[in-house]
């Protein structure tokens, strides 16, 4: 067997060897794009790197990020899809590409992983009007022996990645499949048709491109590759399962739901992968810093905790504590890996505590509820969400038990019409962005290291960033401390940014090793995150933080701030939104 340990460590070493740079996962939470609410993929906390600004690590990295892909919380229960998981990832920054990049992915799916090469399977770009048929990456795998008929060329659908949001880097990829089963699915059997037989192992993506608006592609100033490989399916691949859930990272989870619920997975699998996948996402989330509500990310969370109570109650009449056991184990299991997870181990059982409970208190009122109803729509499902909680998709898989056919388009977009804070969802936020360096969102983001220091000398030292969420019409700012701020500290805080704002003092960028920043005493979110060699921002002698930017040149150009609102966002933690003056 190849451990989950073994493919991590043997990736990051290959790539090590061939010159490549480690870098830390990024948190799940984007630090300063706001398009997006979750990190859905190695490439995202790298864009201005792909778009030109030099990297201070060079122009070989590989690491492995914690990603969550809301778009695929429908196709969760069956083998292989999760909202959170690992992405193995390497990238050229203006140095290889295709030649490289190809002859290293065979080398190491054949060699170190020894996967059978008869059995690979290919797909290129076809080719259109942005950009031609990718003939050169074809090529390539053909000189390392991949016979002609096992190379597919597809579309924009199949074999075009990004931008990861509506603009930015973005290029033709090349997919490697693996033929699990060797059994066709029927006549017309080929890999990408989503059938069981061949499972997509590893993306490259040749980044040549920037998307700059609708069908508007201009070259970037170096082509990139951007590389993404699953360790969950690669790990079920390697071992020789067709089921992701059947390998190492998934069994302890599931033989405790097993032992605790006295249900088998062989009877119970769809509701025992989600149990699985969505409590194991809720963990990551919520190490993150995000707590569970009606918004955004909150939302998300919300859903993901909310749809594993209902699953868990079918199972047993310990859900909390099965819940609790559970979440324990997962953070035993991958805080090696990932020690946020251990460090907010208490918040987290908290956490999950809390939400199961407050939903608890409805659920059965709501089901009872629900057998009432005689005709299920959107407005139905909202009225139930408002009432009992019921996120959308506990609703609608209610109704699909009871034999109603229902219509999920519709059912979404009747609940958005109601649901507070929708658009963000519309907007396509789920599915990763943009990087929005507008003029506006590159003035908050200086305006929030200029409040984070604020708070510190108005509330004192213990003040930490939490969180930071910026939009062009606002930014909000999350950080430890218990007590409500009050309005004459709020004052004092505003105050203090203004008046950094109107002596105009420089913001310069510097890079420097981590430790020297940290022991000068520079700020930073999670300092166990940041590369050896990272960038710091100082604003004049008033700010020091560990930061890949963007900012302004000077704190003038920001004009003024204002304090619009404070809040609890979670225990032990506040939250600040503040506007540009206009
Ligand atoms: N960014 C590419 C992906 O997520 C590698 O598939």
């Amino acid at each position: 067997m190849i451990t989950a340990d073994q493919l991590r460590q043997k990736y990051l070493d290959f790539f090590v060897a061939r010159g490549h740079k480690i870098i830390p996962s990024a948190p799940l939470v984007p630090e300063n794009d706001p398009s997006v609410l979750y990190t859905t993929a190695g490439m995202h906390p790298l864009v201005p790197y792909l778009l030109g600004q030099p990297h201070p690590l060079g122009k070989r990295l590989v690491d492995i990020q914690k990603c969550m892909r809301t778009d695929d919380i429908d196709e969760v229960g069956d083998t292989f899809h999760h909202t959170f998981f690992e992405m193995l990832g390497n990238w050229s920054l203006g140095d290889y590409f295709k030649k490289e990049s190809i002859t290293w992915s065979y080398e190491f799916l054949t060699r170190e992983l020894k996967l059978d090469s008869g059995r690979l399977y290919i797909s290129c770009f076809a080719g259109d009007e942005d950009a031609p048929k990718d003939e050169e990456s074809a090529a390539v795998w053909q000189s390392l022996g991949i016979p002609a008929d096992r190379i597919f060329f597809y579309g924009k659908k199949d074999n075009w990645w990004g931008p990861a949001g509506l603009t930015g880097p973005c290029g033709p990829d090349s997919e490697m499949f693996y033929d699990i089963t060797q059994t066709p699915c029927g006549p017309d059997c080929f890999p990408g048709d989503n059938c069981s037989r061949f499972s997509e192992i590893w993306n490259n993506v040749f980044m040549e491109y920037n998307k700059t608006g609708p069908g508007k592609f201009e070259k970037l100033p170096f082509p990139n590759v951007d590389t993404g490989m699953g360790v969950e399916r690669t790990l079920a691949v390697i071992n020789g399962y067709a089921d992701d859930y059947l390998t190492h990272l998934w069994q302890p989870a599931i033989s405790l739901l097993e032992k605790l619920t006295g249900n088998s997975y062989s009877t119970r699998f769809r509701d025992f992968r989600i149990i699985a996948d969505h409590l194991r996402a809720a963990v990551f989330i919520i190490s993150d810093g995000v707590q569970p509500s009606n918004k955004e990310r909150g939302y998300i969370l919300r859903r993901l905790i909310r749809r594993v109570a209902v699953k868990l109650k079918s199972l047993t009449p310990d859900i909390t504590t099965t819940a609790s056991r559970l979440s324990l184990l997962y953070v035993d299991q991958m805080s090696p890996v990932y020690p946020e997870l251990a460090v907010n181990s208490a918040l987290t059982q908290q956490t999950l505590a809390d939400e199961i409970s407050r939903f608890l208190k409805t659920l059965d009122k709501g089901l009872r509820e629900f057998e009432k109803i005689e005709k299920i729509d959107g407005k139905t499902a909202f009225d139930l969400f408002q009432t009992y909680g019921f996120p959308l998709e506990i609703t609608a898989e209610l109704a699909s038990a009871k034999g109603y056919n229902i219509d999920t388009r519709e059912f979404t977009s009747e609940f958005k019409k109601h649901q507070e804070m929708s658009h963000t969802a519309s907007a396509g936020m789920f599915k990763g962005g943009l990087q929005d360096q507008s003029g506006t969102v590159v003035k908050y983001h200086t305006a929030t290291h200029l409040l984070h220091q604020a708070l510190r000398d108005v509330l004192g030292d213990h003040v930490h960033q939490k969180g930071s969420n910026i939009t062009s019409a606002r930014l909000r700012f999350d950080f430890s401390h218990s007590a409500r701020i009050t309005p004459e500290e709020l004052i004092r805080i505003e105050e203090k940014v203004n008046q950094k704002i109107s002596v105009d003092l420089p913001v310069t960028r510097t890079e420097m090793p981590k430790d020297q920043a940290l022991a000068q005493g520079a700020l930073a979110f999670f300092p166990e995150k940041y590369p050896e060699t990272t960038s710091v921002y100082q604003i004049g002698d008033y700010s020091l933080e560990l930061c890949g930017g963007p900012h302004v040149s000077s704190t003038g150009q920001i004009g003024r701030i204002k304090i619009v609102k404070e809040e609890s966002a979670g225990s032990g933690i506040r939250r600040i939104y503040a506007q540009l003056e206009k």
